[in-house]
């Protein structure tokens, strides 16, 4: 057990050693709050628990400097979006080649054609759209389900997160769907759009099913955004199967899982999602999200279009988002399929994590603590507790301030660990030393900690 004391105490030594280590950050940030809340663009880049945020001067591979000149070994890749290591050298090109050839036209690129094809066979689904953003990937297909289905609801698992996506934010509390914590400015009550159930509970999940109006269940196949919840044994089989049973589609969010393998889990583990989302890496880091349809969810799709075209001719398809699929995003996109989402690339990123995994679990084991490492193919997570089998055991070992201690300790000593919880991401051209380092930071706060 370690003292909440002794974690306070040495999170204002770290906090004090941060000061003193950067100077030109503190400088930029007291600069950047006459304009920017928090002196931050966008407000997760304030919730590292430094004393101010960190300023980047540049980012390459697995490596950050920031604008001290420190050097920072980079375990977290801007939470999944620079997964394939920053500014990979094959979508850098991509981009400055495209990038005075037009940025964006509101019309196909010469490239499309190509890029369906590649999509359809990186991950296995026939039909796709481009958007900008996860989120907006995930709004489409829930909008979809619903005019498909002609159900009003979806069904999420207590812990998730797929984004700014209103009809998602909500917990399970008491057994009951309930708005969750912290959403801002909420349009409507979330719960009367979702059902909550906890991962790998079969019977409630049935249950959920079972009542109707469930237009689709959206799940990650591995939970990661409440730390890192693997599904149980038949658990995948179970969700296709019952959907199936209750007509609802089935979405799988590879947002963060498709760090399993070059076709995300749902290659790795041949699930048949009818729907399948993936933003942030899709394309090596530049904006961009893909989601694709089976099949029959296409010919659905296409079939609803018709009926309401011949209802009413109101000019144009549908709303959208004007920028999505533009020429910039394609060129990366067609540079990410063919040079990163490879076997070869997800063979040395996996190797990579292993690293990760293996020596951590050696650190927890050697002082007997019960922390849990989980892996999913190039992602690593630690927590403080065994490993959790659903959400709400996920946030009881929750230790924030842990958690925070240790982030900043690592920061001050060259690594960088995910913000929010203990997740860690291995790019393709992290150092074999990397793993050691960590180790060797890891145990030097457990030791100093429990002084
Ligand atoms: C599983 C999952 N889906 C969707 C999103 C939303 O991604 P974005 O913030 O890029 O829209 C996230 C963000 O963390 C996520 O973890």
């Amino acid at each position: 057990m370690i003292p909440p004391a002794a974690v306070d105490a040495l999170l204002a030594r770290e906090q004090r050693h941060y000061i003193a280590r950067h100077p030109r950050s503190a400088a930029l940030a007291a600069e950047a709050r006459r304009h920017w809340p928090g002196g931050v663009p966008l407000h997760w880049m304030a919730d590292w628990g430094t004393p101010f945020p960190l300023t980047v001067a540049e980012a390459s591979g697995a490596t950050l400097v920031d604008i001290d000149g420190h050097e920072i070994t980079d375990l977290c890749l801007g939470d999944t979006g620079a997964m394939f290591g920053h500014s990979p050298p094959a979508v850098a090109a991509a981009i400055a080649a495209q990038a005075s050839r037009g940025l964006t036209c509101m019309l196909p690129d010469a490239r499309v054609a190509a890029v369906g094809e590649r999509l359809a066979r990186r991950f296995g689904l026939p039909f796709w759209q481009l958007a900008q953003t996860a989120s907006d990937a995930n709004r489409a297909v829930l909008r979809w389900a619903r005019a498909l289905t002609g159900r009003p609801k979806v069904l999420v698992f207590h812990g998730c997160y797929h984004g700014l996506v209103e009809e998602t934010m909500v917990r399970l509390r008491g057994g009951r769907t309930v708005p969750r914590e912290g959403a801002v400015g909420s349009a409507f009550d979330h719960a009367s759009a979702a059902v909550a159930v906890e991962f790998n509970d079969v019977g409630a999940l049935e249950a959920a099913l079972a009542d109707g109006g469930i237009a689709a269940v959206i799940a990650e196949p591995v939970m990661t955004n409440c730390g890192m919840v693997l599904s149980a044994s038949g658990f995948d089989a179970a969700l296709r199967m019952l959907t199936r049973r209750y007509g609802a589609l089935l979405v799988i969010d590879e947002t963060h899982t498709i760090s399993s393998g070059p076709g995300g889990y749902t290659g790795e583990h041949g699930l048949e999602p009818d729907l399948w989302v993936c933003g942030k890496a899709i394309a090596g880091g530049l904006p961009c999200a893909a989601w694709g349809m089976s099949a029959e969810v296409a010919a659905r799709r296409e079939a609803w279009l018709a009926q309401r075209d011949a209802a009413s001719a109101h000019g144009h398809s549908g709303m959208g988002t004007t920028l999505a699929g533009n020429a910039l995003a394609i060129a990366a996109l067609e540079a990410a399929l063919g040079h990163l989402h490879t076997d070869a690339t997800h063979a040395a990123m996996r190797a990579g994590a292993l690293r990760l995994e293996q020596t951590l679990s050696a650190v927890f084991s050697a002082r007997g603590l019960d922390w849990h490492v989980s892996r999913v193919g190039a992602r690593v997570e630690f927590g403080f507790g065994p490993a959790p089998r659903n959400g709400s055991e996920a946030e009881a070992q929750d230790r924030p301030r842990l958690g925070e201690a240790l982030r900043l300790w690592l920061i001050n000593r060259g690594l960088l660990m995910t913000p929010f919880h203990q997740m860690l991401l291995a790019a393709p051209t992290l150092a074999p030393s990397a793993a050691g380092a960590l180790g060797a930071a890891v145990a030097g706060f457990l030791d100093e900690v429990s002084a």
